[in-house]
């Protein structure tokens, strides 16, 4: 395993990384999002620091990827909030510590922009991110959603 580790690198997103992470999603989830992710990666790249994003690559094939945020930081207000948005690790690649690398690379650098505290949401249900979380060493906040049906 960590011969595995020792090849993979750590990179900030590009556009072109578009289809691969289309690719990984389609294989979690699968359904493809093509435009949900043109919208998150492209169109919406301006308002997160550019090291927030991030891509974990083996022999140049990109197979996990973490999209994180830093509160206000479009505005330049300064924050010490940061957020992880996404985290989507290729299948056939999971169980490796590649989510981990990634979200220490992405914990780093959110660091180095101001931030102390770090926030994700999790669905209830999703066992695999609340676990990998749990892991990371994330506890539970102090928010609760609320939701009303209409
Ligand atoms: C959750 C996810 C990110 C974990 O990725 P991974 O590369 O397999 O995780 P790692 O190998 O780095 O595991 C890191 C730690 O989390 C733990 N962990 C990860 N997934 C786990 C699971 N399903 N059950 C229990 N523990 C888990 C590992 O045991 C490890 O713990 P350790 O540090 O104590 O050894 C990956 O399964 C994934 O991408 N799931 C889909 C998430 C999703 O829906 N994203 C949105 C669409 S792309």
């Amino acid at each position: 395993m960590s011969n595995f580790l020792d090849k993979l690198t750590i990179r900030l997103m590009r556009e072109d990384d578009l289809d691969a992470i289309v690719d990984i999603d389609t294989k979690v989830l699968g359904e493809a999002r093509r435009d949900y992710w043109l919208t998150k990666i492209i169109k919406q790249a301006e308002s997160r620091p550019p090291d927030a994003s991030l891509v974990s690559e083996v022999d140049g094939k990109a197979i996990g990827f973490i999209l994180g945020e830093v509160s206000g930081w479009e505005f330049k207000v300064p924050n010490n909030i940061g957020w992880i948005d996404t985290i989507g690790i290729d299948p056939d690649y999971q169980n490796r510590g590649i989510a981990k690398e990634l979200a220490n690379a992405l914990v780093t650098n959110l660091r180095e922009h101001g931030v102390d505290t770090i926030y994700t949401l999790v669905n209830w249900n999703d066992w695999d991110l609340l676990q990998f979380f749990h892991a990371m060493g994330f506890t539970r906040g102090d928010m609760i959603n609320l939701v009303l049906k209409v």
